[in-house]
């Protein structure tokens, strides 16, 4: 990929945060230590590798990340985010903890998923997206039908798609959008009161779950799994 397209793609969803106040050890992260992190949408996808691919769309800071990358080290996984602070934070942290096998992609997730061939991810997490919780802003909710649909489409059979949220409404939408979706199924839907302690055992508690907590927001968490027949796709013409 070009510089220019590489920029092209970029500069899509200009309303997504880049900038932010940034610590010194997360500038001197941007600037010396992410060039063996980053990926391109192509490096995705490797024929001759047979290691679990995971994908998180819009990491934050990168504590959930991070963790999943120290609990998953025989797997490949790729970071999605454009929040340079939070891309310099969890840079510094791979780099100390020598984890490697970890990639960044600095583009909008609708852009890499689009170049992601088919059935080829074990597992997308997307955790407390931005809400948009203004009818004007709806569009620019990550969560759409569209591309819930490509989720789909690029996810492997039995592959999982988690997603969490604080936001009632957008959690409705969430579910919503995913009802329209044949290929993935509902494996759970669990909501918990914000003074409920401890979380799924799957994540460290992220900075925008803390928030909704703090806001006494409820924690809605959701497990997708694409499944090998609901799409009819693979069913037995005799069936
Ligand atoms: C509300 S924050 C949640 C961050 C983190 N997951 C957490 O729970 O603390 C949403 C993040 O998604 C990122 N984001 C929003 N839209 C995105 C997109 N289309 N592609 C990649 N990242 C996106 C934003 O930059 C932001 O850091």
């Amino acid at each position: 990929m070009s510089d220019s397209s590489y920029a092209l793609l970029q500069a899509q969803h200009p309303y997504i945060r880049r900038r932010g106040r940034t610590t010194k050890s997360q500038a001197h992260a941007l600037d010396a230590l992410i060039a063996p992190f980053r990926a391109l949408p192509e490096d995705i996808v490797q024929a001759d590798d047979s290691r679990a691919v995971g994908i998180e769309i819009g990491f934050g800071m990168g504590h959930a990340f991070f963790d999943w990358a120290s609990s998953s080290q025989d797997w490949r996984l790729f970071g999605i985010e454009l929040y340079q602070p939070g891309i310099g934070a969890l840079v510094h942290r791979l780099h100390e903890a020598q984890l490697t096998q970890v990639k960044i992609l600095e583009l909008p997730a609708q852009s890499v998923f689009a170049a992601i061939a088919d059935e080829s991810i074990d597992e997308i997490r997307i955790f407390f997206p931005d809400p948009w919780p203004k009818k004007r802003h709806f569009k620019r909710r990550l969560i759409q039908p569209e591309f819930v649909s490509v989720l789909a489409r690029t996810l492997k059979k039995g592959g999982i798609l988690r997603i969490a949220t604080d936001w009632l409404a957008y959690a409705d939408w969430i579910r919503q959008c995913l009802a329209a979706e044949s290929r993935l199924l509902c494996h759970m839907d669990n909501i918990r009161a914000a003074s409920a302690p401890g979380v799924d055992g799957v994540r460290e508690l992220t900075n925008f779950e803390k928030r909704g907590e703090r806001l006494g927001h409820d924690i809605h968490d959701m497990v997708y799994v694409r499944d090998d027949a609901a799409d009819g796709h693979d069913r037995d013409s005799s069936d």
